[in-house]
């Protein structure tokens, strides 16, 4: 790892953010907009107000500013234009899997080859100094004996031949497993863009959170499978599959990237694990809402259902963003509440009322959200 080159701040020009409609990448450009940057926020279709509108309305917030410019992962060269003048990119768009026509194959194009075009268009700039990579827990999470902690240090392709034949990372398996799919465009991604970085003298950055959730900013972040929209369901007394959770608040995603951008004590090849800050957001399903029950006690949030043992894992805690940056992260609680109340801010939640059914471990209730049509098999579901 060489020196990186010098830190940005909101006086030097303009910053460049792909995903901005999206739910992280909507936080990401409010941070850096209140922050005094004027930032070119990078969405699909502009003319999509459902996804477009919240981010325009933070010209309202400032002092920065907010331009909006159609830009798409799957088109060479597409982000030429926007990236010129920029100091730096913070690359917060993929293909998740969620969309309509989504496969495992284009979840790993989504991540390694619309990274590797980002790097094609941060390095035509020629003003772009520093790249913030959204990667993914998913990319640190590796095979491990219980009670492993994980430290930026890990990536996921570690322990490779304790993992199943139906889970290693052939070009077959890829094209069939979302999870592993994502994994390996996620590991690949991230360690491209230190090797490029470092050859052309810039600096990049891998941030990698693990479970997100947090205030939506638009309505249009109730979306198919993502924690944000698990937490509405269990609210709304859908159950779900048990999970052992390791939340971090989208909030404080977004701050780590504006700081990590800012810094000047990191280094190009530098990851961030963006998790809990303790054992207060390493917790079971059944745990997390308990929280939800004590917070609104009149809601009948509901339970998880399958039996089998719970696994207390990936623990990995929030660090180096505390004492490198200076970030100083949400509560889980904070981050549950503002989760539910922009749910309900947003009109898209009607909580269960007044049932003790977060009790119901071990049935399958037969009942399926649309935002969660059905429960993946273990392991087919990551960060
Ligand atoms: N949420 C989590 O818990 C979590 C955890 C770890 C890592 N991450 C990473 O964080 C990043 C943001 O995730 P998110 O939760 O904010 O998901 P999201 O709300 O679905 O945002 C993804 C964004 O990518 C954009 N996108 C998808 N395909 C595109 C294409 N072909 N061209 C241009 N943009 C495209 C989407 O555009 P539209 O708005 O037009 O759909 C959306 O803005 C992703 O890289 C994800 O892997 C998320």
């Amino acid at each position: 790892m060489s020196d990186a080159p010098k830190p940005v701040s909101a006086s030097d020009g303009p910053v460049a953010v792909t995903g901005s409609g999206g739910y992280i990448g909507s936080h990401v450009v409010l941070n850096l907009v209140k922050h005094g940057y004027e930032v070119r926020a990078c969405v699909r279709d502009s003319s999509n107000l459902l996804n477009s509108a919240h981010l325009s309305a933070m010209n309202h917030v400032g002092p920065g500013s907010v331009t909006l410019h159609n830009c798409d992962l799957t088109i060479p060269g597409d982000y030429d234009e926007v990236f010129k003048g920029c100091t730096c990119v913070f690359h917060a768009a993929a293909e998740m899997g969620n969309l309509e026509g989504s496969t495992p194959q284009k979840v790993y194009d989504g991540c390694f080859g619309a990274t590797q075009m980002i790097m094609d268009s941060i390095k035509k700039s020629g003003s772009v100094r520093r790249l913030v990579y959204t990667s993914s827990f998913a990319a640190v999470g590796h095979p491990a004996e219980d009670g492993h902690i994980h430290t930026e240090d890990c990536w996921a392709d570690m322990n490779m031949e304790s993992r199943p034949p139906e889970k290693q990372w052939t070009d077959e398996v890829v094209r069939g497993n979302r999870e592993v799919a994502y994994a390996k465009g996620k590991s690949e991604a991230e360690r491209y863009i230190y090797a490029e970085a470092e050859k052309v003298g810039i600096a990049a950055f891998g941030v990698c959170p693990c479970h997100v959730i947090g205030p939506l900013l638009s309505a249009s972040h109730q979306r198919p499978w993502t924690w944000q929209t698990r937490i509405g369901d269990m609210m709304e007394g859908f159950a779900h599959s048990r999970m052992f959770w390791n939340i971090v608040d989208v909030r404080d995603v977004a701050e780590s990237q504006r700081l990590i951008a800012e810094s000047p004590d990191n280094k190009n090849g530098e990851r961030y694990n963006l998790v809990a800050t303790d054992e207060s957001g390493q917790i079971r399903q059944t745990e997390l809402q308990s929280i939800m029950q004590r917070l609104y006690p009149s809601v009948g949030v509901a339970g998880v259902f399958r039996d089998g043992a719970w696994r207390n894992g990936p623990l990995c805690v929030l660090q180096k963003p505390i004492t490198q940056l200076g970030l100083k992260p949400h509560t889980v609680e904070e981050t549950v509440r503002d989760n539910v109340d922009s749910l309900l801010a947003w009109g898209l939640i009607t909580p269960a009322q007044g049932v003790d059914n977060w009790q119901r471990e071990g049935k399958d209730l037969g009942i399926k959200s649309k935002w969660w049509p059905h429960d993946y098999p273990a392991g087919e579901r990551s960060r």
